[in-house]
């Protein structure tokens, strides 16, 4: 593991971290002979794992895995990661009831819809609530147990919107209270649809600082503040919130990739030869153009709509079959939600009716793959790819256009990107730009991307790269454990007044 540089600050501070999170960054299950520890997909535990070596700490997560109780202490507590310890992970324990409620039901059908602003996707059971709202307090109660006068509590994501106000008042007045929100925040009138809205909104207004990836995320949670909490005074200019006698500040904050461990592992000897080894397993020759798309198997990552705009690309352009294949790898995610079964049986019948209708004996169109990839070849596939396709139909970030990016290390890819995904806002000018929903345009623009000659692809992906190196995943930690936040004697201040 290469090193993560030190968030300027931390350390002089003397601060603890406390990282709290639904999603743990090791899970220990039963292996055929053996223990094994797999790394759940997903950009937010692979993004500050690497971080949290670096600066130690106690990492709050729900131990989901079979084996995960059978490692642990009596507290819950393993040290990892496991071949080089450097953290605390502490697990929560759920029950099937309320990963059933918890996590399957409200976080990912309720919150995950309505935040991306799909609303059709939403169900809603009286038991979701009630679950959330117990796992909420659970995670709460391990972070009162865990968490020593003056440390940085760091809550993450939609799964934990209510544990800010439940611990906001038990904690000593030197101690921080940060949320980082990863996913989008839709405006009021999509929020407005939420069951429990207002519930949540208090939860997170327990914060000192939430940080939103994009100004847009941040402007709608203040709307939703303003209208739905008709005591809490919202200040657009200074992007403050008082309520209830607290002070709440809102910043954009945008993540950013380890761009330096992933150019180290691209460029590593598997990095370098996954991508040929990867072509013959394949049979993909040597001249073949590689368009590359790698996602959770999400609804809102826009797969069906790229499949087709391939599919166009293969159709009106005769000429381009046989020159391009399409390696899509996905990666199995929350399969006990029926939308996302329907979503993975929908990516398989469209790979299949699409390589049926043009593939030959020496070509396939479209290479699918949910094979497990190790980060080197990985990165060592994106290196390889001539072009990155993200089409999501709404996406907090996306840290795989980041990660793209930076595993072209000869800047000689190009990536095509959705204006629908938060990384717009940073790379989309040097990207090509489409809109997921305008088939024939997503269409059209892969074709440019295969077409552009090297100079232009060269200066795009270079400025793209540059761009990132300056704002990486440590500039990102930094930001985010200095943000400017309410002092806690102002804290204390306005609790006085309230
Ligand atoms: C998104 C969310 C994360 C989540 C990840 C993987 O990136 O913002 O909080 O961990 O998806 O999803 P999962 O449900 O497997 O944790």
């Amino acid at each position: 593991m290469s090193e993560v540089a030190t968030p300027a600050g931390v350390e002089a501070a003397d601060r603890s971290l406390l990282v709290v999170s639904n999603r743990q960054p090791y899970r220990h299950g039963h292996g055929d002979d053996d223990l094994d520890v797999d790394r759940p997909a997903g950009g937010l535990t692979a993004g500050l794992d690497p971080v949290m070596q670096e600066l130690g700490g106690t990492w709050i997560a729900w131990g989901d895995g079979d084996a995960d109780a059978d490692v642990v202490d009596e507290d819950g507590r393993i040290e990892v990661p496991p071949e080089d310890p450097s953290y605390t992970l502490k697990r929560v324990w759920l029950s099937e009831d309320q990963v059933d409620g918890y996590y399957y039901g409200f976080s990912n059908q309720v919150l995950w819809p309505v935040c991306h602003s799909a609303l059709t996707e939403v169900r809603c059971e009286p038991a979701y609530w009630t679950s959330y709202q117990e796992a909420n307090q659970q995670f709460a109660a391990a972070v009162l147990d865990q968490a020593a006068e003056g440390d940085t509590i760091w809550v993450q994501d939609y799964h934990l919107a209510l544990v800010p106000a439940l611990i906001a008042d038990r904690l000593s007045p030197t101690t921080e209270l940060f949320h980082f929100w990863h996913i989008p925040w839709p405006s009021w009138d999509t929020f407005r649809a939420c069951p429990y809205g207002p519930a949540l909104l208090r939860g997170l207004l327990g914060n000192d600082v939430i940080g939103f990836h994009t100004q847009r995320y941040c402007r709608n949670f203040l709307e939703c503040v303003e209208t739905a909490l008709s005591d809490a005074s919202v200040d657009r200019r200074s992007d403050q919130i008082r309520y209830r006698g607290r002070l709440t500040r809102v910043k954009a904050m945008p993540m950013g990739a380890p761009v330096d461990r992933v150019v180290e592992q691209a460029n590593s000897q598997t990095g370098r030869t996954f991508g040929r080894s990867f072509r013959e397993t394949h049979g993909i020759d040597a001249d073949t153009q590689l368009v590359l798309g790698v996602d959770r198997l999400d609804y809102m990552k826009g797969i069906p709509q790229r499949i087709r705009a391939l599919e166009r690309v293969w159709e009106t352009r005769p000429e381009r079959r046989g020159e391009v294949t399409y390696v899509q790898k996905g990666s199995e995610s929350r399969s006990r939600i029926p939308a996302y079964r329907r979503l993975q049986a929908e990516v398989e019948r469209r790979v299949e009716a699409v390589n049926e209708r043009f593939g030959t004996d020496d070509w396939t169109p479209i290479e699918y793959t949910t094979r497990m990839l190790s980060q080197e070849e990985l990165y060592g596939l994106y290196r390889e790819a001539d072009v990155g396709l993200v089409t999501s139909l709404r996406d907090g970030m996306n840290l795989t256009a980041q990660e793209f990016a930076a595993a072209q290390t000869d800047a000689d890819g190009v990536l095509v990107l959705s204006d629908q995904a938060g990384v717009h806002a940073i790379l989309g000018d040097q990207a090509l730009t489409i809109n997921p929903n305008e088939i024939e345009d997503v269409a059209a623009t892969i074709v440019q991307a295969l077409d552009m000659g090297p100079e232009e692809r060269h200066e795009r992906m270079q400025r793209i790269r540059e761009r990132l190196a300056s704002r990486d995943l440590t500039s990102w930690m930094e930001r985010c454990l200095q943000a400017d936040r309410p002092r806690p004697a102002q804290r204390r201040e306005i609790r006085d007044d309230a």
